[in-house]
């Protein structure tokens, strides 16, 4: 298998305040890999980092044979490392289309993602189309913003917590697209909190605690007693 993108000893921090201790990561070309562990273990800060938000020493993070760490978000985003960001974070005064378009600033000409197969994706985008991306329920919300990430036609694309404060419903819509989305050929880092939802959709997983890989895997090789402690920790 192809690697596509490897940290090594990824440390990250926050002024004095250290978030990531030495991330050993792969993601492999057509691979989906999940991350889980509870809040403030560190996932949003290594997708940060993976995307070029966040700055780090240059050989910490590799994107096929180039070293990124140091490289801002607009030379990673078209590399072809997209993020679907915590939150949705859609511009409150565009339109659903328009908020679409804007993902495909800087794309890479001649994908399969064009504003045509999103629309397939979620065919209720297109109903939508002219409101404002804030008008739209928390589900569409996040369907917009999966949209846009994928208009930039990326080889990876980063989702952070799609699933949070959604019904569990919704979620499951949500993650009917996931396939589709491999099979275009993008490869992705699913953030989770729910285990259940990374184990279903990831061909590997990691768990973090504490800015730490504390347990990675195949799903069906994890033992739930193993999760249980690389999440909450050892029991005392
Ligand atoms: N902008 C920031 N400034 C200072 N500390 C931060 C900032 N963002 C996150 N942190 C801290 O870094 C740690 C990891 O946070 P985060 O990566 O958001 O975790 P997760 O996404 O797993 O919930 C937490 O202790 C959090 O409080
Ligand atoms: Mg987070």
């Amino acid at each position: 298998m192809t690697v596509l993108i490897e940290t090594r000893d990824l440390t990250a921090r926050y002024g004095d305040f250290q978030a990531l201790f030495g991330v050993d990561l792969t993601l492999g070309e057509g691979e989906t890999v999940a991350i889980i562990g509870a809040n403030g273990a560190g996932k949003t800060t290594l997708m940060r980092s993976l995307c070029g938000v966040l700055k780090n020493a240059p050989d910490s993070i590799r994107f096929e044979d180039r070293a990124i760490g140091d490289r801002p978000a607009d030379e990673i985003m078209a590399m072809g490392i997209a993020m679907v960001p915590e939150g949705r974070k859609l511009f409150p005064s565009l339109s659903v289309e328009e908020n679409l378009q804007i993902g495909a600033y800087g794309r890479q000409t001649g994908g399969y993602w064009s504003l045509e197969t999103v629309y397939e994706l979620f065919p209720v985008l297109k109903e939508r189309r002219r409101n404002p991306g804030t008008a739209l329920s928390g589900g569409q919300q996040q369907m917009v913003a999966i949209g846009r990430a994928l208009m930039s036609n990326p080889r990876v694309l980063l989702c952070d917590e799609i699933s949070l404060g959604l019904a569990p419903v919704i979620i499951k819509d949500i993650y009917k697209a996931v396939p589709k989305i491999r099979a275009s050929g993008a490869s992705m880092i699913v953030v989770e909190q729910d285990i259940g939802q990374a184990m279903a959709v990831a061909d590997r997983v990691y768990c973090m605690m504490e800015g730490r890989i504390t347990l990675s895997g195949r799903p069906g090789e994890l033992e739930r007693e193993a999760i249980h402690n690389a999440y909450f920790g050892a029991a005392a």
